[in-house]
């Protein structure tokens, strides 16, 4: 419908160790806690829109096991539309292996399990959702066909998180979607250019353009985020939170991105991006990924 939000994507469960600090090469320090989450970028980042109020649809791939269970539940009560999110005989679910240090910086290792099994035949299924969505979003935790598949048959606004970053990829990933949205460490993959201070930033964010992307969003951390296409280039910082933990914090930007873009389509794009970074800001104030994503309440603090 008009304002449907179609995610092509990942679901993890997440293995959160928290430590004082991220451990050394060959090191073994002690945790001071362990949880397991909700996670994967393309379930996160459908969440994060979900619990903003957005009519959301994900297309993904759990595994035959107690996981894929309590994911498509979790998903269920999140309110996502889950009839495209299929369970995958003989694969695990996807897995995250996530250390969070008390600075709620974060190391993640991801083994896609299920996730390597999402095709561009599951993507045609969900054709007429993909072809009358508003906004869809993508990531690469799964298969790069795949997001190249739900590109082409997207007649509405499309989002490619360039996550995991890749440094040969095909070019379509850079010119089929409407927005390219990477963080620093993903920009240095796809371009080769490393990203330390906003100059680079805008150096690189431009470099993407000359390669075929139609805009581009570098986010930056606790620095905020760079907008830029073809006319206009756009600061937008994030306001000073305690950061807990910035695991998802790019999901939780990408759903709330989508969400408003979908639902408020005629909203300048400073104030979407500002927004975003409000979301996103304020979900590192809480643990976890998807259960720190914050409700439609936070639509309040936002300049909309
Ligand atoms: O972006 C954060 C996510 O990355 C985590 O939830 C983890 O599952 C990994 O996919
Ligand atoms: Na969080």
């Amino acid at each position: 419908t008009s304002q449907s939000i179609v995610v092509v994507g990942s679901c993890m469960i997440d293995f959160v160790s928290y430590a004082p600090r991220l451990p050394q090469k060959g090191e073994t320090i002690h945790g001071t806690q362990f949880v397991t989450n909700f996670g994967g970028k393309g379930a996160n980042q459908c969440v994060a829109a979900a619990k903003l109020g957005g009519q959301t649809t994900l297309v993904a791939r759990v595994g035959e096991d107690l996981w894929g269970d309590k994911y498509i539940a979790n998903l269920k009560e999140q309110k996502v539309e889950t009839k495209y999110v299929q369970k995958t005989p003989n694969f695990s679910s996807g897995i995250a292996q996530i250390t969070v240090a008390e600075t709620g910086d974060n190391q993640i290792v991801i083994v896609a399990g299920a996730n390597t099994q999402l095709s561009p035949l599951d993507v045609e299924k969900a054709k007429s959702e993909i072809s009358a969505a508003a906004v869809l979003v993508l990531q690469l935790e799964t298969s790069v066909e795949v997001a190249v598949r739900a590109l082409e048959l997207c007649a509405g606004v499309s989002i490619l998180n360039g996550a995991p970053g890749l440094s040969h990829y095909d070019a379509r990933i850079l010119t089929l979607p409407t927005i390219f949205c990477v963080n620093e460490t993903e920009v240095e993959l796809f371009t080769g250019l490393a990203v330390t201070t906003q100059k680079e930033a805008e150096i690189a964010a431009k470099f993407l353009l000359s390669k075929g992307c139609k805009s581009v969003v570098l986010t930056l951390g606790a620095q905020g985020a760079l907008y830029v296409d073809k006319t206009e280039c756009l600061y937008l910082s994030c306001p000073s939170v305690r950061c807990v933990d910035s695991t998802g914090a790019g999901d939780a930007f990408i759903g709330a991105f989508a969400f408003l873009l979908a639902t408020k389509p005629d909203l300048p794009m400073a104030k979407v991006l500002e927004s975003a970074c409000i979301i996103a800001s304020d979900s590192v104030t809480r643990s976890g990924t998807q259960i720190s994503f914050p409700g439609k309440e936070i639509l309040d603090k936002c300049p909309l």
